[in-house]
């Protein structure tokens, strides 16, 4: 049956384009008008909308079903979804399919993650998200958007701080990602334990021009408990600007830390989505007027999806700037405004192209499971395959897969290549290859080599290696990259060098001790290891302190493959502080980028294919005393390995 509804999801805020939204908002304040006139509206005559609630909802829900009435549709609806077949065991995608036979609109709250996106790809007419575990709710973050707009005339600029429950709060994360897209700065204050999931934030840090640094601000130290604030800003350049550029910038604007507040949006803890291992914190924001004395406060609005518990004192009621009451009112309007739009959408015969993502084929069976116990995926077992993309992150141990339903992360330390039935741990220098087997349908993916054997695959083997330079060709580049920089950068005094661990940080000293035979100073030396989660530079022998803010950074690396690397090192940095520039200084560049990261300081260019691994061993002064040597060895290609000769 063709749907009376062209199929337009709302599973993400992200669903909508800006511009999309806005219309939204016009379309709510036109509605919020014909409420307030008692008008009698026509909208949805005809259209039936189905309730799916699986979790409590109260506002959510009845918001939802008034904005139908209103609109002069109909409602159906499961009083309870324990009443309903899900009792019997039916999954999600036979309810979803066979619900959307019965209605032109079908409106889901579920407390597994991604079930929203389950849901949409079943049914048969549009799906809204009203909630889908601690992942996104984002039609709340439309009544969210609408009010803070409608207090404050805007929404680009606003500086909103986030309290609470930032982990599992999904109304946050997909406020999150709106007020990112409008261009309002955010700053986080979770409660202990409660920060700003990972997932989110590379979401945030791949699609926009975020950029992350820490400050401290004593207003939001007493609110938080004493805990420093992520702030997140909008306006500082991409990390990856820097070398994208023809001119390499110079001067990074500095994370100012915001000088008003605008917007207070307090969340309760997400006590039904704690598990064992949260430190469910005993000291949980507590929000009184207190807060708003401030100058820097005194004109903030306080939101709050509600329902409240203990976080959000009472005694605010009656203040003109708690305005939570009304941000629930308008739910109807909103609510209205967004299914008026679908049917404009319709009208208009505009059906969308599915979101183009890089999803992965899996050819091994089993197909890998999701490591997040609350997908979706987890409990539709039976017919839902786990589809996958690659994640943005990197690791040089795991190749990072980011879940298609949840967005959580899965780490797979054995892949496979399902035609040449070879096995291989995996390590970064397998990137490149990898993709092509996605391209081709034929990664496999094993969390343990006893799987992989168990499904009839072999381990790899590795071809003949070369040297392609010996011990005076590694001294030559190293004082060549010395010269380069001390040419280069005008006031050695600001310079200081970070090494990525562990033979970037080992050159790093090598490349300090020639620039001092050089140029006779001493550069203060770091180390960073992008592969340990924490962001900490180590000082590096004979440093004491080693700063980012203000210093212009010289990174270095023995080899640039992708520039995965490089990339995590900035990320590291911007997290440390604001540096007046970065550049970049590689031992070896290969040439062959999965990003657009060009070296300011090269000491050979060895151009290898993709077949092609190049190892960079430098001596060490231990024991047993190596040479430095460059080596070039060959991946034997999965598919040619098998042939005879
Ligand atoms: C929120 C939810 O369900 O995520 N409620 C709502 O829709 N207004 C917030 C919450 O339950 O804390």
């Amino acid at each position: 049956m063709a749907g009376r509804l062209s199929k337009t999801d709302v599973v993400s805020i992200d669903d909508l384009a800006i511009d999309e939204i806005e219309r939204v908002f016009e379309l709510a304040e036109g509605f919020a008008g014909a409420l307030e006139r008692g008008e009698h509206l026509s909208v949805a005559d005809g259209l039936i909308m189905a309730t799916l609630f699986y979790e409590p909802s109260t506002r959510t829900r009845l918001s939802f079903e008034s904005a139908m009435h209103r609109l002069g549709g109909a409602v159906i609806s499961s009083a309870d979804m324990k009443s309903s077949s899900a009792a019997k065991g039916e999954s999600l995608a036979d309810t979803a399919r066979i619900v959307s036979g019965y209605a032109d609109l079908v409106v889901i709250r579920h407390p597994h993650d991604g079930a929203a996106r389950v849901a949409a790809e079943y049914s048969l007419c549009p799906v809204l998200n009203a909630g889908d575990g601690s992942r996104e709710h984002p039609t709340q973050t439309l009544c969210d958007l609408f009010i803070l707009r409608r207090k404050k005339g805007k929404l680009k600029g606003l500086t909103v701080a986030l309290c609470g429950d930032l982990k599992f709060g999904r109304t946050v994360h997909s406020l999150i990602y709106a007020l990112a897209r409008f261009g309002a700065n955010i700053v986080a204050v979770p409660t202990s334990g409660m920060d700003v999931p990972e997932y989110v934030l590379e979401r945030l840090a791949a699609e926009r021009n975020y950029s992350f640094a820490t400050v401290t601000m004593d207003e939001l130290k007493s609110l938080a408990g004493g805990l420093d604030a992520l702030y997140l800003t909008p306006s500082g350049p991409h990390q990856m600007a820097l070398f994208t550029r023809d001119v390499p910038l110079e001067k990074i604007p500095a994370a100012e830390p915001p000088s008003t507040l605008d917007a207070f949006y307090v969340t309760r803890l997400q006590k039904e989505r704690l598990a064992n291992t949260d430190t469910a914190s005993q000291a949980y924001v507590r929000f009184d007027a207190r807060a708003l004395r401030t100058h820097r406060t005194h004109e903030a609005v306080v939101m709050h999806p509600l329902p409240r518990t203990d976080e959000l004192a009472y005694e605010l009621d009656t203040d003109p700037r708690a305005v939570y009451f009304e941000q629930a009112a308008v739910g109807v309007p909103v609510r209205m405004a967004l299914i008026a739009w679908l049917v404009e959408q319709t009208k208009a015969s505009r059906e969308r192209a599915s979101s183009v993502t890089e999803k992965i084929r899996f050819k091994a069976e089993p197909s890998p499971r999701c490591a997040n116990s609350n997908c979706i995926t987890r409990f539709e077992g039976a017919h839902l395959r786990p589809r996958f993309r690659l994640a943005r992150t990197m690791d040089r141990a795991a190749l990072p897969l980011r879940c298609e339903y949840c967005e959580r992360e899965l780490r797979v330390e054995f892949v496979g290549h399902a035609r040449s039935h070879r096995y291989y741990r995996y390590d970064e220098n397998l990137y490149g290859y990898v993709r092509s087997w996605i391209d081709e349908g034929s990664l496999a993916v094993f969390e343990t080599v006893k799987q992989a054997e168990e499904n009839g695959y072999e381990p790899y083997r590795r071809g003949p290696q070369r040297e392609v330079m010996d011990s005076a060709e590694v001294a030559t580049a190293i004082t060549s990259l010395a010269k380069q920089i001390v040419d280069d950068l005008p006031d050695l005094t600001n310079v200081s060098i970070v090494g990525v661990v562990s033979r970037g940080a080992m050159l790093a000293l090598r490349l300090r001790d020639a620039i001092h035979a050089i140029a006779a100073l001493t550069l203060p030396c770091g180390a960073i290891d992008v592969y340990s989660g924490s962001d900490i530079v180590q000082p590096l022998d004979g440093t004491t302190e080693f700063g980012v803010e203000d210093r212009n950074i010289v990174i270095v690396d023995d080899v640039i493959n992708s520039g995965w690397t490089v990339q995590r090192a900035m990320t590291a940095l911007w997290r440390l502080g604001r540096p007046s520039g970065v550049k970049l200084a590689v031992l070896i560049d290969r040439g062959h980028r999965a990003l657009p990261i060009r070296p300011n300081y090269v000491g050979k260019r060895i151009p290898t294919s993709r077949t092609e691994r190049v190892q960079v061993r430098l001596a060490t002064n231990g024991k047993h005393k190596q040479q430095d040597r460059v080596m070039i060895y060959s991946v034997v290609e999965p598919m040619k390995e098998d042939q005879p000769g």
